[in-house]
């Protein structure tokens, strides 16, 4: 088998054998087949796709080019949950303990951010002492224990597409449905799930930039979840704004207690809610989503959500008093408020450049190896629909650093602001299974 003729069918879109894909996947991750080899074949899938059987055979090989997480000593249906990227996106932060709070075992893998996105570790390291290294038996104990745990990714899982997403992050070949499908699906294989609830993004801070997109997107995902025996639910949602009004790390934090103890912002707390309620369904605690969403709704008012935050905090290391004094939490020396230049509603807010903004502000990287600076972020002041009128303030800048004034004017270019206001913004567009 030679990977030029495997390239050559695809660019004539022809279809793929399991075993063809099998031999450029396994060659790919011992370096016997080139990157430049890989990059003609992702942008031939660019133009020609792929169909149902080849998206899962893409799938089962990038997960059988490394290790697997057996997570077969957790009793109980173990659910997952993964989002496709966005920016104040804190589900993850809410969703473990919120579901776990129902007895369903939440055995959570997590990333750090790069780029405009953010990652929960990050997030969760901004809290002092807060552990995320563990090894798989102590993981495994924590979950069948307190029926959750989250810690980063340490295993040699999915090699190959560790590889082939770096390539494509240069290669231009990053939004193709069949690539992202598999690259996603192949993680949560490999770490292991029963089940998986997929929160696809879609709006300005996502990849999917419109509805269409996502929902071939999220279509093609569950198909591969079912088709490896996986319950597979796929929630399409809204990210024309950041999630919430904190973009950052310290600060999501934050707004991640104030969802779970009943104070959190609609968007955030709706979609949180709608995928702890995907998850607890799957996970067989409740009957349907609507029985499942009123019932997590309690948990929250009753204060046991926000003590199964405590309790996560405490047993992976941190100070659970946090929880009642989020003053223990890293602040920045600077605060710049950002203000409106004219009277109106806000219409839109690129959700990508306020990313871009907490990066330059020191919340993210711009290369892997870059430090974080805890403390920087975003407060979004006015969100979508808000009435602002000449001089209030839309945003605060919060940063270390002294040099803030391109974060500044790239704030104010990502708010627009128009004379009439806008139809209110749906925060769930669609759901699969
Ligand atoms: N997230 C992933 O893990 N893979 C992709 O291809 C895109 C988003």
């Amino acid at each position: 088998m030679r990977m030029i003729d495997i390239i050559q069918k695809k660019k004539n879109g022809e279809t793929l054998s399991t075993k063809e894909i099998n031999f450029m996947i396994e060659g790919y991750t011992k370096g016997e087949i080139p990157d430049y080899q890989m990059s003609a074949f992702s942008m031939a899938v660019y133009f020609k796709g792929m169909n149902k059987q080849e998206i899962a055979d893409l799938t089962m090989a990038m997960v059988n080019s490394g290790e697997k997480i057996d997570l077969s000593a957790i009793k109980g249906i173990k659910v997952d949950k993964h989002s496709t990227g966005g920016v104040g996106d804190k589900i993850s932060l809410i969703v473990v303990p919120l579901v776990a709070s129902v007895g369903i075992p939440v055995a959570k893998l997590s990333g750090r951010g790069l780029g405009h996105t953010g990652g929960t570790i990050d997030k969760l390291e901004s809290i002092e002492g807060f552990n995320i290294e563990m090894g798989t038996k102590e993981f495994i104990d924590n979950v069948n224990k307190y029926k959750m745990a989250i810690a980063g990714q340490t295993a040699n899982l999915t090699p190959a597409d560790k590889k082939l997403y770096a390539l494509r992050d240069v290669t231009s070949t990053v939004d193709s449905i069949p690539l992202i499908a598999s690259s996603i699906m192949s993680k949560k294989i490999a770490s292991g799930a029963d089940a998986i609830v997929l929160d696809v993004k879609v709006g300005s801070g996502a990849f999917m930039k419109n509805l269409d997109e996502a929902r071939e997107l999220a279509k093609t995902m569950v198909e591969i979840g079912k088709s490896l025996n996986k319950r597979t639910v796929a929630v399409i949602s809204n990210m024309n704004q950041p999630l919430g009004y904190e973009v950052g790390n310290a600060n999501e934090v934050k707004e991640a207690i104030k969802v779970l103890s009943g104070e959190g912002a609609e968007d955030e707390t709706v979609v949180a809610l709608t995928i702890a309620s995907y998850m607890t369904v799957l996970g067989g605690a409740f009957e349907d989503f609507n029985i499942a969403y009123k019932e997590l709704e309690k948990i929250i008012k009753s204060g046991k959500a926000i003590d199964k935050l405590k309790e996560l905090i405490r047993i992976q290391g941190g100070n659970p008093d946090v929880i009642s004094n989020t003053d223990m939490l890293p602040k920045a020396k600077y605060h710049i408020e950002v203000k409106a230049l004219k009277n109106g509603y806000v219409e839109a807010i690129n959700a990508e450049q306020i990313g871009i903004i907490a990066m330059l502000l020191g919340a993210g990287r711009k290369t892997k190896k870059d430090k974080i600076d805890y403390s920087a972020g975003v407060t979004i002041v006015k969100k979508v629909g808000d009435e602002v009128k000449l001089n209030d303030t839309i945003c605060i800048l919060h940063t270390n650093k002294e040099s803030y004034n391109e974060a500044k004017k790239l704030a104010l270019e990502a708010f627009k602001i128009s004379k009439n206001k806008p139809e209110k913004i749906e925060y769930i567009y669609d759901v699969f299974q």
